[in-house]
C-alpha cells in the first residue's frame, strides 16, 4: 500500500493562521473506484483565500471541515487511473489539497496543456492570471492614458494586473511592502512608480505621483489603503474589489471606509468579483496571456518553497508579506512520460 501524508484542519483559527491549526497524519491510499484517478502531488498553490476557507461561515465555497485535508489548488502527475480520460504520466490540475496523493473522479481534474509547467499552471496561466486579467479588463475597463493604482502590487495577482494595465496603455503605480518589492516593481515589472506602504505616507505619495487622480484602483488589500485610494478618485473612476488581505486574520472586522460618499461625488463605481465566474472564459485569457508571454511583455515571479513539513508555514508567508509573486511549494518533479 502507498503511504499518504496529509495535513488536516484540526482547529479553526481566530486571528493569525499557523501550524497549530493543522495536524500532519499518515494514511494509506485507498484502492481506486470506477472512474477514479490517483494523482501524485508535485506543486501546491498558496492563496490568501485559503484563510477564508477555514472559517466556519458561508462563502463562495463551503468551509473546510474539521478533520478534513486542507483544501488547496495543486498540480500533480497521474500514477494510476480508472478513467478513460487520463493516462499514467499525465500532468493534471485540481483541488488536490495538502497531501502527497489525491484520489478523485477524473471530472475534478484538468489536463495541463503541452508545454505549460506546474508553476505557470498555478500562477500566471492559472486562476491567478485569470483573476488579474478579468478583474482589470472586465471590471475596471481600462482606457489608454488612465492612471491605475494597484495594491498588493508585488504579489501574484497585483503584479500581473499592473502589467496588463501597462500593456493597455495606462500609467501604473504599485503599492507594496518594502524597498525590495518596490525596486522589483520598477526594475522588473515595468511599473511607472511604486509606493512602499510600510515606510512611506501612502496618501502623500499618491497625491505626488498621481496629481491627475486615479481612474482605476485595483484593490487586493482593503483596510486603510482602500480608504486612502477612495479619497483620490478621478471622475467616473472604477474601483475593483479583488481582495482585502489586511482583514483576513483580523479578530474583529475592521471599520469600513469612512469616505464612500466620494464614490457619489465622483460618479465612480466599486465592484467585487470572484474568479470562478470567469472559468468558462479561460480560452480568451489564455490566448492573450500566451501571446504576451511569448512577446516578453509579462514578467512573472514565483516564490517556490519545498518540504512537506513546511506547508502550513508557507501559507503564513502570504500574510507576513514574505512572498514575491506567486507563492508555491514543490513536492517533486514530474517523471518522464
Ligand atoms: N476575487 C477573486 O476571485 C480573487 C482571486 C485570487 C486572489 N484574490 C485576492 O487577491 C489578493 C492577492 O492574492 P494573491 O494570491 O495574489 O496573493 P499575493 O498578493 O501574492 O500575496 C499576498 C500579499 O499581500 C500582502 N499583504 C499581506 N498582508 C497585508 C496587509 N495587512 N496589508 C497590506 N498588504 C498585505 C503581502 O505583500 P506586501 O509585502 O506588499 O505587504 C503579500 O505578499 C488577495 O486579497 C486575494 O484574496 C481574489
Amino acid at each position: 500500500m502507498t503511504k499518504n501524508r496529509q495535513w488536516l484542519l484540526r482547529k479553526r483559527p481566530e486571528g493569525m493562521i499557523s501550524q497549530e491549526h493543522f495536524e500532519c497524519v499518515e494514511t494509506e491510499v485507498p484502492e481506486l473506484g470506477p472512474g477514479e484517478v490517483l494523482m501524485k502531488t508535485l506543486c501546491l498553490s498558496f492563496d490568501p483565500t485559503q484563510r477564508g476557507w477555514v472559517n466556519d461561515m458561508e462563502s463562495y465555497m463551503p468551509p473546510v471541515a474539521l478533520g478534513e485535508v486542507m483544501r488547496a489548488g495543486s498540480v500533480g502527475q497521474v500514477v494510476d487511473s480508472n478513467s478513460d480520460a487520463f493516462r499514467i504520466g499525465d500532468l493534471v490540475q485540481g483541488l488536490g489539497g495538502w497531501q502527497d496523493y489525491f484520489v478523485t473522479q477524473g471530472a475534478a481534474l484538468n489536463q495541463l496543456p503541452q508545454g505549460v509547467t506546474p508553476e505557470m499552471a498555478l500562477g500566471v496561466l492559472g486562476t491567478t492570471g485569470l483573476t488579474a486579467y478579468f478583474g482589470l479588463l472586465d471590471i475596471a475597463e481600462p482606457i489608454p492614458g488612465d492612471t491605475v493604482l494597484v495594491s498588493g502590487a508585488a504579489g501574484a495577482t497585483g503584479s500581473i494586473a499592473g502589467q496588463i494595465a501597462k500593456i493597455k496603455g495606462c500609467k501604473v503605480v504599485g503599492i507594496a511592502g518594502g524597498p525590495d518589492k518596490c525596486r522589483w516593481l520598477l526594475e522588473s515589472a515595468g511599473f511607472d512608480a511604486a509606493i512602499d506602504y510600510k515606510h512611506e505616507d501612502v496618501e502623500q505619495r499618491v497625491q505626488e505621483l498621481c496629481p491627475e487622480r486615479l481612474n482605476i484602483y485595483f484593490d487586493n488589500v482593503g483596510g486603510s489603503i482602500l480608504e486612502t485610494a477612495l479619497g483620490q478618485l478621478a471622475m467616473n473612476a472604477r474601483v475593483v474589489l479583488c481582495g482585502g488581505i489586511s482583514g483576513y486574520n483580523a479578530l474583529e472586522p475592521s471599520p469600513g471606509p469612512n469616505n464612500l460618499m466620494n464614490l457619489v461625488i465622483t460618479r465612480s463605481r466599486m465592484e467585487g468579483f470572484i474568479v470562478i465566474d470567469y472559468l468558462q472564459r479561460m480560452a480568451e485569457f489564455i490566448e492573450d496571456m500566451g501571446q504576451w508571454l511569448q512577446e516578453g511583455k509579462i514578467v512573472h515571479a514565483e516564490d517556490i518553497q519545498t518540504g512537506f513539513e513546511n506547508i502550513p508555514a508557507t501559507l503564513q508567508r502570504l500574510f507576513s508579506g514574505q512572498n514575491l509573486g506567486k507563492q508555491l511549494l514543490k513536492l517533486g518533479e514530474p517523471e518522464p512520460r
